[in-house]
């Protein structure tokens, strides 16, 4: 219990810092702003008005922390960098999936309330904190990078830039999980166990792209990661705060491998005479 107290505390005073910091490195001049923020665990909650003051530079995790620090030191928030790069604070600001350090008071109309509430295609924990493990479990269904083995005698591969610079834009990504947030079909259908979702087909395509990995993930990607239910609405992408384009250059690529492979008539034909050809052929000519 003592220990609970003391990381309460904690919490709360390095919100409180973090509320100070803005405040000397923002201008000076100042107005009050009501946040309509989510307050519940669990199913059960309402959202509950807070009137705070805001200055020029601030953020809305700013705002959220100067409520934390003084009318309601036991709302639950999650964040650790403020800079964008860890992917803790994400939330739904006036309805939209955002991170809530990347969101400047600046782009809203402080004449309304503010709406925070947190991501909605996952379990609320408790306030603004959700329970994003699911995410995490679909990882591990997502077969590891397998390289295949080193192409010099010193352990070292060699591969194309242009090969490299393809999975570059994937390894951007935060798992902020906004993306898998906006998907209808997590957020309206709740098919977390059907479909893995566009960060973890990020993810896949990652792997199924990568010059050195030598799996073929088509037939999972088909028959257990779901990406047949992906219909390219975009949604996903239009939400990226790393602005990696999801749909055409992850889950397109994606899908057509799968169509290529499942049903494509003539490239089975091919496939097929290939494998007969290579097990009719004596291994020194297979080589
Ligand atoms: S493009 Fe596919 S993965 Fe992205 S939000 Fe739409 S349905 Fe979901
Ligand atoms: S792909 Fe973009 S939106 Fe999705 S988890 Fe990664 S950084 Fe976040
Ligand atoms: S606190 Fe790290 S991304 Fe917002």
């Amino acid at each position: 219990m003592a220990a609970t107290e003391s990381l309460a505390r904690n919490v709360v005073e390095s919100g409180r810092r973090a509320a100070e910091r803005s405040d000397t490195s923002a201008g000076t001049q100042e107005r009050s702003a009501t946040f309509r923020v989510w307050r519940g665990t669990g199913s059960s909650g309402q959202f509950r008005d807070y009137q705070t003051k805001v200055s020029e530079g601030m953020v809305v995790l700013d705002a959220i922390h100067r409520i934390q620090a003084e009318d309601a030191t036991d709302l639950a928030v999650r964040w650790n960098c403020k800079a964008g790069k860890c992917g803790s604070c994400s939330a739904e600001i006036n309805g939209m999936p955002r991170l809530m350090c990347m969101t400047r008071l600046s782009e809203l109309d402080l004449d309304k309330a503010v709406t925070v509430e947190p991501m909605r295609a996952f379990p609320v924990v408790k306030d603004l904190v959700t329970d994003v493990s699911s995410n995490f479990r679909a990882k591990k269904r997502i077969r590891k990078f397998t390289p295949r083995p080193p192409d010099a005698p010193d352990g070292t591969w060699r591969m194309a830039q242009s090969d490299a610079d393809r999975v570059q834009e994937f390894r951007k990504c935060i798992e902020c999980f906004l993306c898998q947030d906006v998907c209808h079909v997590l957020r309206d259908h709740h098919l977390h166990e059907q479909f893995v979702g566009p960060r973890l087909l990020v993810h896949a395509a990652q792997l199924e792209m990568h010059p050195l990995d030598i799996l073929d993930r088509t037939n999972e990607l088909k028959e257990s990661h779901g990406i047949g239910y992906c219909n390219i609405t975009k949604c996903c992408t239009k939400v990226c705060p790393e602005h990696i384009t999801i749909t055409d250059n992850a889950i397109i690529p994606l899908k057509e491998r799968v169509v290529d492979q499942h049903y494509d008539p003539l490239g089975k034909l091919v496939r097929l005479l290939r494998g007969r050809r290579s097990a009719g052929t004596p291994p020194e000519e297979a080589q």
